[in-house]
């Protein structure tokens, strides 16, 4: 089949990529022109598991291709899917500048039918107002005549293991206004399960809440366990312990019950925020996500907390070796990433940092020149990265852990006393034993386990 990607980040490369591979032939479209030249010399622009491998391959073979010209990719596709960004706006409802405007450029520029699908995460009624703006650019044009539908497939792919998870979906969600449309969308997505009962097919309306409904549901049982975790070190519980002990409760399950210094990325912080914003909008508040988001905003704060108590309430002059960037591991994404508010809450108290992440530390400076303290620290030299995880630790006060990458389970715990100044560890991801931990000979703070 022939597919156009517009917006070639995490999600429409990923997308693109796996249905290329499908045997599909897929156009991938974006604005950021150096993406696509990139692109096109075989450079990936983002870090994710598997996926330069079949990029490349299908790039080669001609079944994935690259361009900023969506008038080109448009007069070949009959499915148009639209995956540009939807990030908060200053009332924190989502931004929707970015689909509405390739809306009007899939209207000013369609020649023939099209099933235009929306994968971006939208507020209900968008895929609707998609719909409408297309018309419109039509008319515009004088033609009416020419038709299409609209439908919204959520995605749930996850960073760091988005290949493995577009190709083996748990469900595919196929929000449409009619049969037919749901009818050629099950066969395409067929390519990925054979298993019908894997694929819900429903309202539009339904489909676009779908999306937030689960993102909001794993937002909540983070924040429920961090909660959970900060009660746990006033009445001298281990929250690990009480993970296990709920978790293997068939009704409950474990996923997402690991408190934490709270959830970051490109979607829970967003999408949590823009469903309680459209909660208020319709009067039906969501008291319960309202909640779930202030815990997550507390949880740095109490994490920062946590490191200032241990040292009498001053930071100045102490310095931290600092494990971790991204949001989560496998992933060089640090969009709204725990690592680098707690980076800047550190410089702005005086302390130093030097930071190592195996693949974030581009994507980190970048993001981190917002932070007002940074450009004084790294004038200072108080802001630095290493080559290594070992290499960050000489001579610094304590090593602090916030993204749980593979690398750091099982480190070299006498090279890392032997190389830090004093033996102080701050593990915002709870991933080592607090017993060995201690007999190793070290001050070991955690997250919930008193
Ligand atoms: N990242 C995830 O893990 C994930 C998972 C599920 C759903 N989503 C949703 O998918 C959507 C995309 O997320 P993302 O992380 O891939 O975003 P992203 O920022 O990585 O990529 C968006 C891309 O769209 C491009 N773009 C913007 N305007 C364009 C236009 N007019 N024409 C062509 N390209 C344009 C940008 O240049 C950028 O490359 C969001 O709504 C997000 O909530 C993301």
């Amino acid at each position: 089949m022939r597919i156009c990607m517009i917006g070639t980040g995490y999600v429409g490369l990923v997308t693109g990529a796996c249905l290329a591979e499908m045997g599909n032939d897929v156009w991938c479209v974006d604005v950021d022109e150096a993406k696509i030249e990139g692109l096109r010399q075989g450079r990936i622009p983002i870090y994710e598991p598997g996926l330069e491998t079949i990029v490349t391959r299908n790039a080669e073979q001609g079944r994935l291709r690259f361009t900023t010209d969506l008038a080109e990719a448009l007069a070949e596709s009959l499915f148009v899917f639209i995956a540009v960004g939807t990030p908060p706006d200053g009332a924190g409802a989502a931004d929707l500048r970015f689909v509405f405007d390739v809306a009007r450029q899939i209207g000013s520029a369609m020649e023939s039918y099209k099933i235009v699908v929306a994968k971006s995460t939208v507020p209900v009624g968008t895929t609707v107002k998609i719909k409408e703006t297309i018309a419109e650019a039509l008319a515009g044009r004088g033609r009416s005549d020419l038709e299409f539908d609209v439908a919204f497939c959520p995605e749930f792919l996850k960073e760091g293991s988005a290949v493995d998870d577009f190709m083996k979906p748990d469900r595919i969600v196929i929000g449409t206004e009619n049969n037919r449309t749901a009818e050629l969308l099950k066969e395409l997505f067929s390519f990925f399960t054979f298993r019908e009962e894997r694929m819900f097919a429903m309202s539009i309306a339904s489909a676009e809440l779908t999306k937030y409904a689960a993102n909001a549901m794993l937002a909540t049982r983070i924040s429920f366990m961090n909660e959970l975790a900060r009660f746990c070190e006033r009445v001298g519980a281990d929250v690990t312990e009480v993970r296990r002990g709920m978790g293997s409760d068939g009704r409950i399950g474990s996923a997402f019950l690991y408190a934490g210094v709270g959830y970051g990325g490109s979607c829970f912080p967003k999408d949590v925020k823009a469903l309680v914003h459209s909660g208020r909008e319709a009067a039906t508040p969501f008291s319960i996500l309202e909640a779930v988001e202030a815990v997550n905003d507390g949880q740095r704060g109490w994490f920062f907390e946590k490191i200032l108590r241990h040292y009498g309430g001053k930071l100045g002059g102490k310095d931290f070796a600092l494990w971790g960037l991204s949001f989560k591991p496998n992933t060089d994404d640090v969009r709204e990433a725990p690592a680098l508010d707690l980076i800047c809450r550190l410089l702005e108290a005086g302390a130093s940092v030097r930071a190592y992440d195996p693949v974030a530390e581009e994507n980190a400076r970048r993001t981190l020149a917002s932070c007002p303290a940074v450009e004084g620290a790294l004038a200072e030299g108080r802001l630095r990265f290493g080559p290594d995880n070992y290499e960050v630790l000489q001579g610094a006060d304590a090593l602090v852990l916030l993204t749980e990458w593979p690398l750091f389970r099982k480190p070299d715990w006498e090279r890392i006393r032997s190389l830090l100044a004093e033996p102080v560890l701050f593990d915002g991801r709870n991933q080592y034993d607090p017993a060995r931990m201690k007999a190793a000979g070290f001050v070991y703070h955690a997250v919930g386990r008193a």
